[in-house]
């Protein structure tokens, strides 16, 4: 079975999802170790209750550029099997920009939930994006992680329509619903080995 590791910053809702579709054996992989770069992520204390192992590589004042953290970060899923051959992470709210150096050792093994319909509204505050720009309908997107910006291969989106009175809350509400419901599909499907990438596009069978 293969081996995740699930990266944090913060609440850890979707974290919780995943490890929850786990835990129901939905998911046909071994919850290996949840890591986070704060030690105040409140997901932190989810993935433990949920008996979990936990690792903070703390990010703030960390003495060191991009690729030495991310050094650091490969060193920890190692620890736990989660390794390119027999490994896959996923980014949970993980709000950091990762190194070419971890991006090309876990090629289309490393796995985004971005709360936008890519390629619209990539970076940061997507769901206010989407209100400034005045669409009508927004959602989520599970892809993998290439060296761009919110940009690697595609495997699935979830679209909600945007009404009048919505908010940056109601809609980032309305949202993170389908992020709990399409991240952990996404990981089933790559566990189950149904996903082949050929150039940008991600092929599901
Ligand atoms: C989620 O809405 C996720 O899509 C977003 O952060 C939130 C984390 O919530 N990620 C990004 O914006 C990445 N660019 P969570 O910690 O409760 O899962």
């Amino acid at each position: 079975m293969l081996n995740l590791g699930i990266l944090i910053s913060g609440r850890g809702s979707n974290m919780e999802s995943i490890l929850k579709s786990i835990k129901a054996k939905k998911i046909p992989i071994n919850p290996a170790v949840v890591i986070s770069n704060n030690s105040n992520a409140k997901g932190l204390a989810i993935a433990k209750k949920l008996g979990v192992n936990v690792e903070v590589i703390e990010s703030k004042n960390f003495k060191g550029n991009r690729t030495e953290y991310d050094e650091k970060i490969i060193e920890v899923l190692k620890k736990y099997g989660v390794t390119p051959k027999n490994g896959l992470v996923c980014l949970a709210g993980f709000m950091r920009i990762i190194s070419p150096t971890l991006v090309k050792k876990y090629k289309n093994k490393i796995i985004n939930i971005h709360p936008a319909l890519l390629p619209a509204f990539p970076g940061l505050n997507s769901q206010k994006q989407a209100l400034d720009y005045g669409t009508k309908f927004s959602g989520c997107t599970v892809h993998f992680v290439d060296a761009g910006m919110d940009t690697g291969p595609i495997i699935m989106q979830s679209v909600v329509e945007i009404k009048e009175n919505d908010t940056e809350i109601s809609l980032s509400k309305k949202i993170l619903k389908e992020e709990h419901r399409i991240y952990p599909e996404a990981i089933e499907l790559f566990a189950r080995k149904k996903i082949k990438v050929s150039g940008r596009k991600a092929h599901i069978s």
